[in-house]
């Protein structure tokens, strides 16, 4: 890597920040595509956002990615965001356009993405969603935008499950409704069950967001974790013979979306697939 006084610089701003695999994979993409750009990571609180975002303008930085917590607070912080950025509610990548900031939201687009490349047919269907935050309400308006039937979100604060499924209600003029944990027991069938906590993430790898015998119900089962590659609920699928899959497309596509968004061209994936192998995040 030449790193010399025309390097752009990239990064992700969040809090914490130290198990972002987002700084290995734009690395590696702007290596494989012959830019001279370096991406880096940096661990922002929530009360120094606003010097953080003046800092992308006044340092010239290019292109940054936004997680938890800042997604949404974000927002109010730019000069322009895009209409999906806006119906989520949440940025997660910002483009320095000669001094202008732009947000975008590229988690939508990397979920849904996903769902196509394994042929997983959403119009007409029901979805289970674990989870009400930032990450629920991507992969609820993803479903919604895709054309499913009905939503039902679980989570163990029932007041952000209600907001969730209100707010999918008013604005996208989805059947969502909200119920408890304990509720899914009633359930018959699920087509397409998606685990959008945090819920069996390592280290708490022994831990489900669900039972078997709620996961049995389900046609589909996707877990947005990625780390581990195969979480607990993934495994009770399994068991089940039911279709699964795991967080680790939806990170690469959303991290690809950005990559576009900054350079104007798509990441080679499987470079990128690669080099997530050698070290060690890929089977
Ligand atoms: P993200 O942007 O990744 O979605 P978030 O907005 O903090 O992060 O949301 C985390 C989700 O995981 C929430 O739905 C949270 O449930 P609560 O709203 O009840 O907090 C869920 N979650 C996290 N830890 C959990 C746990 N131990 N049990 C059940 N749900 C949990």
């Amino acid at each position: 890597m030449r790193i010399d006084t025309k390097t752009d610089i990239y990064g992700i701003i969040g809090h914490p920040i130290g198990h972002s695999l987002s700084p290995l994979i734009h690395n590696a993409a702007f290596e494989s595509n012959n830019l001279n750009s370096v991406y880096v990571s940096f661990d922002v609180y929530e009360e120094n956002l606003k010097d953080a975002i003046l800092g992308i303008k006044a340092l010239g930085i290019k292109g940054i990615n936004v997680t938890v917590p800042h997604k949404e607070n974000v927002i109010k912080y730019l000069d322009y965001v895009s209409d999906e950025a806006k119906l989520i509610g949440a940025v997660n990548t910002i483009k320095n356009n000669n001094g202008i900031l732009e947000g975008y939201n590229t988690d939508v687009t990397g979920f849904s993405e996903s769902l196509k490349e394994h042929g997983i047919e959403v119009e007409g269907k029901n979805a289970v969603i674990l989870g009400a935050g930032g990450a629920a309400r991507a992969v609820a308006v993803g479903l919604s935008l895709a054309g499913v039937r009905t939503i039902i979100v679980a989570n163990r604060s029932k007041e952000k499950a209600r907001n969730l499924s209100t707010y999918i209600k008013n604005n996208l003029g989805i059947n969502c409704i909200d119920v408890t944990y304990d509720d899914l027991n009633q359930l018959e069938e699920i087509d397409i069950l998606v685990n959008a906590t945090s819920v069996g993430m390592s280290p708490n790898i022994n831990l489900s967001p669900v039972d078997e015998n709620v996961v049995v119900k389900a046609k589909f089962v996707y877990d947005i974790i990625y780390n581990p590659e195969k979480t607990l609920l993934l495994s009770y699928a399994e068991k089940c013979g039911i279709r699964n899959l795991n967080g680790f497309d939806m990170l690469i596509n959303q991290a690809n979306h950005s990559f576009k968004i900054w350079t104007g061209v798509n990441f080679n994936r499987s470079i990128i697939l690669n080099i997530l192998k050698k070290k060690d995040f890929v089977k």
